[in-house]
């Protein structure tokens, strides 16, 4: 960018919708901008900077310079416990219904204050597309980050040919069990080997006028209407996904993945240092996983929104004792519905010194441990990707959403994962953990994973698709043409 003067720089501001998986990605492209000499405004919810401030200390969002803070309320009740993940369909309620006014204001107040330039530019998450009106009426260049796969995009958008042919909305609810969601959908363009329920979640419902398959339909149809679409993916992965994405009508689709490559800063800098997990991370882990042998852990993780029934944690827990292996299993405060989660007794005697149980940790950081063997996760869309730069082959227990079709493409196309059935049992756990970790199916996994780490890491470095990718997106589309 040479010498370019304050008067000239750029100003993005960044629009995450508020939850975990959604701002670790947007953060990831604000870092990126950032470093290309953007001056840069993130928008957190009030909710997410308050607990970010309690969990992290105030400087977590005091910002460095040309790198700000801004907040907006996100529409919903105050509620009783403020450390917790919202209720997603309620928060994408609430955002569309009552965020464009303070995005707005935000944008209003931004371009009033001369110590900085002036907003040139909207990055803001597909599921936060209410912004488009706001970026629109200022002029303002709008891109939109889509947050999890290629193949899910496309997922989401055929929802209306599945309700076109009649597949949804379900007749009844017996369809949940009885076959009807093996049916096999296999000519939907840039989708190969799916199964109904392979599609993501929203669309099981007997409810034509269910709120989130209209929300989806809607949020996934208006990026038409963006100067351009980023995605956390690559090419060599996702490239047939992506251009099946461009041949709806979207404008060119830039996959900049994996986010966490391209943003890592070697040797870190200052800006390394903002960091919003919504979790304090226990480091603890990494220290445990140094005394380790390789490949000898597992690893457990759910996310950030996954929750389960405290009979289904008792059978993964069970399912890892039998198993013999070393485990680090993450256990979110809030990852059991309705009560905190209650363990037996004598799974934690029969587990202790060979298990650990932190309640988040740093999962980039332990993925890239020489210690982890595999990984036992939901398959949301940045765990997908943090495994891929680990190069760690996965089991994989699908919750909701997207999920399920990242599942199927780790396990049908990609050559890395396993799957769980949902109703979890025991015996199952176990042998898919002692499959993975010293079965001849593991062994090919294992090496695929290490092949796809290799190419993520060839695509973020100089010469590889994404970091080219990100060069033509700030060229041709965020740097202001004069
Ligand atoms: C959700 C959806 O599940 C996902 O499929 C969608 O694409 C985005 O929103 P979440 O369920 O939280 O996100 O999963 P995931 O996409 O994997 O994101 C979780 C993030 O939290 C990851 O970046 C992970 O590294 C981080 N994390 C999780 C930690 O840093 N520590 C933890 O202990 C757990």
């Amino acid at each position: 960018m040479g010498s370019m003067g304050a008067a000239e720089k750029p100003h993005a501001v960044c629009l995450p919708y508020p939850a975990q998986g959604h701002i670790t990605p947007m953060l990831n492209v604000a870092k990126l901008l950032h470093a290309r000499g953007f001056d840069v405004t993130f928008v957190n919810t009030e909710y997410n900077q308050a607990r970010l401030v309690r969990s992290r200390g105030p400087a977590a969002v005091a910002g460095v310079p040309g790198f700000r803070f801004a907040t907006i309320p996100d529409g919903l009740p105050q509620s009783d416990d403020d450390d917790v993940t919202q209720d997603i369909p309620a928060l994408c309620k609430s955002t569309t219904e009552t965020c464009l006014g303070p995005f707005r204001r935000v944008l209003a107040e931004l371009n009033a204050d001369t110590a900085h330039p002036p907003v040139t530019c909207v990055i803001s998450d597909v599921v936060m597309g209410f912004s488009m009106e706001a970026a629109k009426e200022l002029g303002l260049t709008y891109v939109q980050l889509w947050t999890a796969s290629a193949i899910s995009f496309l997922g989401y958008r055929h929802y209306r040919l599945l309700m076109k042919r009649g597949l949804a909305p379900l007749k009844d609810v017996e369809q949940l069990t009885n076959g009807y969601l093996d049916t096999p959908v296999d000519d939907v363009p840039g989708l190969r080997g799916m199964r109904l329920r392979d599609f993501p979640t929203f669309f099981r419902t007997t409810d034509p006028d269910e709120y989130m398959v209209h929300y989806v339909l809607r949020e996934t149809e208006r990026t038409a209407g963006a100067s351009a679409v980023i995605l956390n993916s690559l090419d060599e992965l996702e490239g047939e996904a992506v251009a099946a994405m461009e041949a709806l009508g979207l404008p060119k689709v830039y996959a900049l993945g994996p986010l966490p490559l391209l943003a890592r800063e070697d040797p870190p800098t200052a800006r390394s240092a903002i960091n919003l997990s919504l979790w304090k991370e226990q480091d603890e882990c990494l220290e445990w996983l140094d005394g380790r042998a390789p490949g000898s852990v597992v690893y457990v993780n759910f996310g950030s929104i996954t929750v389960m029934t405290n009979a289904q944690m008792v059978e993964f827990a069970w399912g890892l004792a039998q198993s013999g292996r070393q485990f680090v299993w993450v256990v979110r405060r809030d990852l059991v519905k309705g009560d905190a989660a209650v363990l037996p007794e004598e799974f934690l005697a029969e587990t202790a010194g060979r298990g650990l149980m932190p309640s988040w940790c740093p999962q980039q950081e332990v993925l890239d441990h020489p210690a982890v063997g595999a990984f036992l996760t939901h398959s949301g869309w940045n765990s997908t990707m943090e495994s891929l730069c680990g190069g760690v082959p996965v089991i994989s227990w699908p919750f909701f959403a997207d999920q399920q079709t990242n599942c199927r493409y780790q396990c049908q196309q990609w050559g890395v994962g396993m799957e769980i059935d949902s109703n979890v049992r025991r015996d199952a756990v176990a042998g898919l953990i002692t499959e993975i970790m010293e079965g001849e199916k593991g062994k090919g996994m294992r090496k695929r994973a290490v092949d796809w780490k290799e190419c993520a890491r060839k695509a973020a470095m100089p010469g590889g698709s994404s970091h080219g990718n990100f060069d033509e997106l700030v060229r041709d589309v965020l740097l202001p043409k004069n």
